[in-house]
């Protein structure tokens, strides 16, 4: 698994407003989908693109195109929700799957509520949107979910990620295609299984609380 860790000082001075407890929903909202946008140009490096010959007012040349099939974007809900809008502005062409998970407090293991994705992934490169890597639990079970799919390729891109989560999902995932994109690397994990220093949870701030 390849992991990038974009280093940016955009990246960095937004993700400090983000991290900042005083920031409100709508404010923090409006960040999460513009550090998307920024991640994403690290996360799209490799998108599968096809050769086009187009015609400019002035001669005919090579430019590409995004490939067929087009690429899979699957927010987790519900924080990857927050993330959408930020990734499908860049590849306006993409298909967009669903997949809900809730990490149970208690045990930590991450239960799928919903899933709405192509039954047949063959050939396709999958963007997984999650801002949270804290114990990898959720996006370990997302990955596997498209594989097993067959999906070619994921990439996954999260705002913050732990070394802890960044294990989990390394050794679930094994030797097959994954690239992992975040906006930062935080220290660990406190005794809840919250990102230290972090955020808080994501899904709370983005949305209000949902219990
Ligand atoms: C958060 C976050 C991840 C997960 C990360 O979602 O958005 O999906 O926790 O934790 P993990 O790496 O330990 O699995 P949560 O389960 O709180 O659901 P929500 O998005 O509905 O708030
Ligand atoms: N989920 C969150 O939203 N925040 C954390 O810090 C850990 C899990």
């Amino acid at each position: 698994m390849r992991v990038v860790i974009a280093d940016h000082p955009l990246i960095t001075h937004k993700l400090t407003v983000l991290r900042d407890k005083r920031t409100p929903p709508p404010t923090f909202r409006l960040l999460v989908e513009e550090l998307m946008t920024l991640l994403a140009y690290e996360a799209t490096r490799e998108v599968k693109v096809d050769p086009i010959e187009i015609e400019t007012p002035v001669t005919t040349t090579t430019g590409v195109r995004i490939s067929h099939p087009t690429p899979l974007i699957v927010p987790i809900i519900r924080a990857g929700l927050g993330m959408l809008e930020g990734m499908v502005k860049l590849i306006p062409t993409a298909e967009v799957g669903f997949l809900g998970m809730k990490r149970n407090e208690e045990t930590l293991v991450p239960e799928t509520y919903a899933e709405r994705l192509p039954d047949h992934l063959e050939q396709r490169q999958c963007f997984v949107l999650d801002p949270m890597l804290a114990t990898g639990g959720s996006l370990a079970a997302a990955i596997n979910f498209l594989f097993d799919r067959g999906a070619e390729e994921v990439i996954a891109i999260c705002i913050l990620g732990t070394p802890e989560g960044i294990n989990a999902v390394r050794e679930t995932v094994g030797d097959r295609n994954v690239t992992l994109v975040l906006g930062a690397l935080d220290d660990g994990l406190n005794e809840q299984a919250y990102i230290v220093p972090g955020l808080g949870d994501a899904g709370d701030r983005l949305y209000g609380t949902a219990d």
